[in-house]
């Protein structure tokens, strides 16, 4: 008989010798997972006996974790602001920094009457959901190109009860065309901004589950930043900002990216690990 305290014990050690980080955690998630409750419930079930279709289930779910497959897109699900989204190998995994260009969104705009925002790059519909939730009087278009990743974001805005002030459109930044809409407050973005260089040499984790399209711009990272910043000014009300999320040493170049693109009042924001996450620019 195998209890829960023995299945987690006995998948730590396994996963531990697989090079897997963090594998007690991963242990528990995935067990968690498989017996629809918390983590923490766990430890309250610690002499319970596992079923054998749980075992069986168990064994699958920690191979698949071996292999490097992201945790996220082993349960189906990640947090986000406190908030519950799918995820499928079809978007990036939202990360915990990015809550950081929600944060500084909502804490410039929280007594500002009817914003207008545009979520360029939408995946998951994380950041935009999680705006929509906490500015209420916030009316959003988010895009995407990928219309596996609109699926996705179209269910996380149903599940969060977002969807009345958030449209969903699949739209290529990178082409000629343009949204019809020009009279944004805000626009938002964290692009994809990991050079062809670079992409080579992350982790299997990343390069070989998450969604090569949502990494690299498959050049030297700036693609996004240079199209965004020049279609920005007609995008933009007057005074309107810009708001991305950036990678370590992208700094410099975005800033000068803004100016020479009229936008001024340039801020940057450190993360919780001091790196410059966020800038924003001020259409002038
Ligand atoms: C870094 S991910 C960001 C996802 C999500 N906003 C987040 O912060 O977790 C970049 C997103 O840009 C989308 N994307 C890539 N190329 C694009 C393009 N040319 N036009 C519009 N979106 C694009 C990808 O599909 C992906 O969802």
């Amino acid at each position: 008989m195998l209890t829960v305290l023995d299945s987690i014990n006995l998948s730590t050690e396994y996963l531990k010798n697989k090079g897997i980080d963090s594998p007690r955690i991963n242990a528990e998630l995935l067990l968690a997972h498989i017996l629809k409750c918390k983590r923490l419930q766990l430890y309250l079930s610690y002499d319970r006996p596992l079923k054998e279709d749980e075992i069986i289930l168990y064994r699958e779910l920690l191979k698949r974790r071996c292999k490097f497959e992201p945790l996220q897109y082993i349960t189906g699900s990640t947090e986000f602001y406190g908030l519950e989204f799918k995820v499928t190998p079809a978007v990036l995994i939202p990360r915990p920094e990015t809550e950081l260009l929600v944060e500084t969104i909502v804490s410039n705009y929280r007594e500002k009457e009817i914003i207008k925002i545009l979520d360029i790059g939408t995946g998951s519909g994380n950041i935009s959901i999680a705006l929509a939730k906490l500015l209420p009087e916030a009316s959003i278009v988010a895009i995407d190109i990928s219309e596996e990743a609109l699926t996705i974001a179209r269910e996380n805005a149903k599940h969060n009860f977002a969807t009345d002030r958030i449209q969903f459109l699949c739209h290529d930044i990178l082409s000629d065309a343009l949204l019809k809409d020009n009279d944004f407050d805000i626009i938002v973005s964290n692009p994809p901004y990991v050079t062809l260089e670079d992409f080579q040499m992350l982790d299997n984790e990343l390069k070989d589950h998450e969604p090569t399209i949502a990494l690299t711009d498959q050049a030297d990272g700036f693609s996004f930043y240079r199209v965004i910043t020049s279609k920005a000014g007609f995008y933009l009300k007057n005074e309107g900002e810009i708001y991305f999320e950036i990678g370590h040493c992208h700094t410099q170049q975005v800033k000068e990216l803004l100016v020479s693109n009229n936008f001024g009042n340039i801020q940057i924001i450190k993360d919780f690990q001091n790196i410059d996450r966020v800038i924003i620019g001020e259409k002038l």
